[in-house]
């Protein structure tokens, strides 16, 4: 292939890329939006294979490497449950990183090209930069990935002095890189790229260590910008445009994306990064803050739950975590289509957080073929919970706890909360008491109006469904 013709692949890979994000924003084009980026991926695979800066000895390791690559992709997006893609993403994630970093120090010592002034600064800061964010990538995905998958505790880590040591961190990585810039050769620049290459493995553990459980969305969305930034470094390395372009794309979409999650949960965006948000140490309580939840629950039968369900005008579900683990969705739909035949007015309302990813229970709506227009955001149906007869939650526990109102010293104080409490009647779906992935405890099982529905969801969804035609 030509160069300008690898060139026209590389603008038609972008424009699908642009195209795909597009689509990705709206759950009635989203599938179309993984078309056009899987076809953008495979355009750019097959453009740089064919391309001119592969000579024909190279072709037989890319095509190894694709397949090698390829199958164990495949076998883990076969083998991988729903519950599980955040985790997979946070691994993917290091792997970017990884890449970015073995790129960096494989273009610093491959000397077949000799750059000279400025062109060598640049290159060298390119790389000691693209190394930098690889290796914070890697190691702060490595550490999500624990904790999403519960092998490293959700409690924030927090080193006394640890604003300090990251200010420290910054100057030490400053200093050597304007050693690594000013060296002689590649061995006296070895050292400074090393010692960099350490320090930002460590702040990269260090960073998402200091984050407590309920903030972790929003790491994982700025671990996707980073690894975005990284895939962008690598890109400015290898002198390969679409690297660059489509690096930038994901380096800022997901900026956007943890913009986004943090004013959802009423995080100041710096806070959540410099650590710390998120659980820890409970602040003293403030005066009148709410006081341990206490008091009894109220359980209620599956049947029990329907005759509540059957006798309401308007009901409002909530989705949450544990209704992907239950793959409850199918079941929460054919009950949502029996009440809206019954003239029961039905909706969803979905929490920017619910789940373990963005739109995760949009997903699982849409896999279940809820239609669109009674899925509804926080913002759009939070007023509403007064007018409801029964709010449902199924699975839920962080994302309706009203203790971020009411209690300033809760760790998820301050994040919006759907206010299930107010409607006649709320039903909470769960297994037992446990607490959610942020750990806190929940004043809303123990309120006069609440009822517990004990049991897995899709369970206790099945009997009420029964009970609902019966
Ligand atoms: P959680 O607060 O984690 O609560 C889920 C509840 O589901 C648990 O209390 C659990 O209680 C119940 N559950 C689990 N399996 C179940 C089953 N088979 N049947 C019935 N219930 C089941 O979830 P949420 O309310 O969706 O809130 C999301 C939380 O995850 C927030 O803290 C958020 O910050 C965090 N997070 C979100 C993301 C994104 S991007 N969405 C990413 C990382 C973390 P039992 O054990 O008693 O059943």
């Amino acid at each position: 292939m030509t160069a300008s013709l690898a060139t026209v692949a590389y603008i038609g890979a972008t424009i699908l890329f642009i195209l795909s994000l597009g689509g990705l924003s709206n759950p009635e084009t989203a599938r179309r939006g993984n078309l056009f980026g899987m076809l953008g991926m495979g355009i750019a695979v097959v453009a740089t294979i064919l391309g001119p800066r592969v000579t024909a000895i190279g072709v037989p390791y890319i095509v190894g490497a694709l397949v090698v690559g390829g199958a164990i992709g495949l076998i883990a997006a076969k083998k991988v449950q729903m519950t599980q893609m955040p985790e997979l993403v946070a691994l993917m994630h290091s792997l970017v990183g990884l890449a970015a970093c073995l790129v960096g120090f494989s273009s610093y010592v491959d000397t077949s090209v000799a750059y000279t002034g400025a062109e060598k600064v640049i290159h060298e800061v390119e790389i000691y930069i693209g190394i930098l964010i690889g290796a914070v990538t890697f190691s702060g995905s490595i550490v999500a990935f624990g904790k999403l998958s519960g092998k490293i505790g959700g409690k924030p880590l927090l080193l006394p002095a640890r604003h300090l040591l990251n200010l420290a961190a910054l100057l030490v990585v400053l200093w050597y890189g304007r050693e690594f810039v000013l060296a002689p050769d590649v061995n006296a620049g070895m050292t400074p790229l090393i010692v960099m290459t350490v320090i930002s493995l460590l702040f990269g553990i260090h960073m998402v260590m200091a984050i407590g459980g309920a903030d972790m969305p929003v790491v994982v969305s700025m671990l996707n910008s980073y690894s975005g930034w990284a895939a962008a470094a690598t890109g400015f390395m290898l002198s390969n445009d679409l690297l660059i372009v489509t690096g930038a794309l994901v380096g800022s979409s997901g900026a956007i994306l943890s913009y986004i999650m943090c004013r959802a949960m009423n995080r100041n965006f710096i806070s959540v990064i410099a650590g710390g948000f998120g659980g820890g140490a409970p602040a003293p309580k403030a005066a009148g803050a709410a006081a341990e939840p206490q008091g009894e629950v109220q359980p209620v039968s599956a049947a029990e739950t329907a005759e509540l369900l059957r006798e309401a005008k308007s009901v409002i579900i909530v989705p949450g975590y544990g209704m992907a683990v239950a793959q409850a969705q199918h079941t929460v739909y054919e009950i949502t289509k029996l009440l809206r035949e019954k003239g029961v007015n039905v909706r969803f309302a979905i929490h920017p957080v619910a789940g373990r990813m963005p739109g995760h229970m949009n997903v699982l709506l849409a896999e279940a073929k809820v239609p669109y227009d009674i899925v509804m955001e926080m913002d759009e149906i939070n007023e509403d919970f007064p007018e409801a007869d029964v709010s449902m939650v199924i699975g839920a526990n962080d994302i309706v706890n009203p203790a971020a109102q009411d209690d300033p010293s809760s760790p998820i104080a301050g994040m919006p909360v759907l206010e299930v409490w107010k409607a006649r009647t709320s039903i909470v779906m769960k297994r037992s008491m446990a607490s959610g992935y942020a750990g806190v405890d929940n004043p809303l099982f123990y309120k006069d109006n609440n009822r517990m529905l004990f049991g897995d969801a899709k369970k206790m969804l099945d009997e009420v469904l029964g009970a609902l035609k019966a």
